[in-house]
């Protein structure tokens, strides 16, 4: 597999706009930014770069608001599920909150036991991001925000910026673009973008019933504090086989630890370092809404909200399996398994990590 994340096709947004009259704003520079294309449209706030909501028709032309998240900012800002965030510098789980780049080995704010996940206690998460443009409705509706992390930076090396940009295509097509540039020393860069998927609605209760299918022949195995082993293994004959569409209350319930849930990455096939590849699909009988991802990273984190309990949207109560993550990215702790993708950006290299999400439905 190619160490190499690039794609020729992620657009560059050169336009800077401002952003005043089109946001709504509360608590000093933090606000909530809509883009809109006819009945589709997506409300994403600059506190970690988050997708508040994704609210588009079901099979019967009814409209639905398919992500789990809060009414307010200050709930995101108390969040611990990384609802629709954009996390980093890097994303998953760093086992033992260090890595060695070049001799030199870097100690990591830990904030998993002894391990870090999600690039820190703040991350890029629970920091503000910049607007840099918006444009609600017209062609083609976007957002671009960005983020400058320091040297040092939860023990990362190097200055990063690094960007976003949500963008609603027609019919139906969610384009999340990820880039980020290292200013002044190599460092790893991981980002992910953390929207919990509900298909049915985000208080229509579990996911269980919703048909998954995954490209990927392999997952990273991990260990009991969830740190891959580095071992790439085949999902044959295992409750993690998704290559064909399955209902997923049949192989969570097979999996060692009864139905916990997944939270694990797959690898996926045919990855090429350059190319979008087919990663899921996603399938809610009730309401027809179909989601499909395909995205340019090698691997896609399987999470099926296993810890989630929380009061999210309108008051419901969310709970466990409430939603489902697809997180495309680089191997989790690749910085410590040397046969894992690279994700280590050199200054002047760039990192591009593109998804797109195509929703429809069907009878
Ligand atoms: C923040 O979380 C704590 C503990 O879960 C809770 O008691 C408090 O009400 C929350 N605050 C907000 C603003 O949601
Ligand atoms: C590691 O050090 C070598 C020699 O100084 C240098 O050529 C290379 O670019 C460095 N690699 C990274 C990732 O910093
Ligand atoms: C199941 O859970 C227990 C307790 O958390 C843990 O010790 C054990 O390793 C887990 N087994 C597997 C296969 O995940
Ligand atoms: C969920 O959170 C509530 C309130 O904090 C707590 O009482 C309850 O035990 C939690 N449930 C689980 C399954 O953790």
């Amino acid at each position: 597999m190619s160490s190499k994340i690039s794609l020729v096709s992620c657009l560059i947004v050169l336009a800077f706009g401002v952003v005043l009259a089109n946001g709504s704003r509360e608590n000093g520079g933090l606000g909530i930014y809509e883009i809109k294309s006819g009945d589709f449209s997506v409300k994403v706030t600059n506190y970690g770069a988050r997708i508040v909501s994704v609210v588009l028709p079901d099979k019967h032309g009814k409209l639905a608001d398919i992500v789990l998240g809060y009414d307010t900012i200050k709930e995101y800002m108390n969040d611990s599920s990384y609802f629709g965030a954009i996390v980093g510098r890097v994303a998953n789980r760093i086992g033992g909150a260090k890595f060695t780049l070049n001799g030199t080995t870097y100690k990591l704010d830990a904030n998993e036991g002894s391990n870090m996940l999600h690039g820190g206690k703040k991350g890029f998460s629970q920091v503000p991001w910049k607007v840099l443009n918006h444009r609600k409705t017209g062609r083609s509706p976007s957002i671009t925000l960005t983020y400058h992390s320091v040297n040092g930076e939860e023990g990362f090396p190097g200055d990063v910026v690094a960007s976003v940009t949500y963008a609603l295509l027609k019919p139906y097509k969610l384009s999340v673009k990820m880039k980020a540039k290292a200013l002044n020393k190599a460092t790893p860069v991981n980002l992910a973008q953390h929207s919990y998927w509900n298909l049915g609605g985000h208080n229509s209760g579990d996911i269980l019933s919703d048909e998954l299918q995954i490209f990927a022949s392999h997952i990273t195995t991990v260990d009991d504090h969830l740190i891959p082993t580095g071992k790439i293994v085949p999902v044959k004959n295992t409750p993690y086989d998704f290559r064909k569409p399955l209902v997923i209350k049949g192989p969570i319930k097979q999996l060692p630890n009864g139905s916990i849930g997944f939270d694990i990455n797959y690898a996926v096939d045919g990855h090429d370092g350059l190319k979008m590849k087919p990663v899921a699909v996603v399938y809610n009988k009730k309401s027809g809404r179909v989601m499909k991802l395909s995205a340019n990273a090698p691997g896609v984190q399987l999470y099926t909200g296993n810890f989630v309990n929380t009061t999210g949207k309108g008051g419901f109560a969310y709970k466990t399996h409430a939603a489902l993550c697809l997180e495309t990215q680089g191997f989790p702790d690749s910085v410590n398994h040397p046969n894992f993708p690279s994700v280590i950006v050199a200054p002047g290299k760039a990192y591009e990590h593109c998804m797109m999400f195509t929703f429809s439905t069907k009878k």
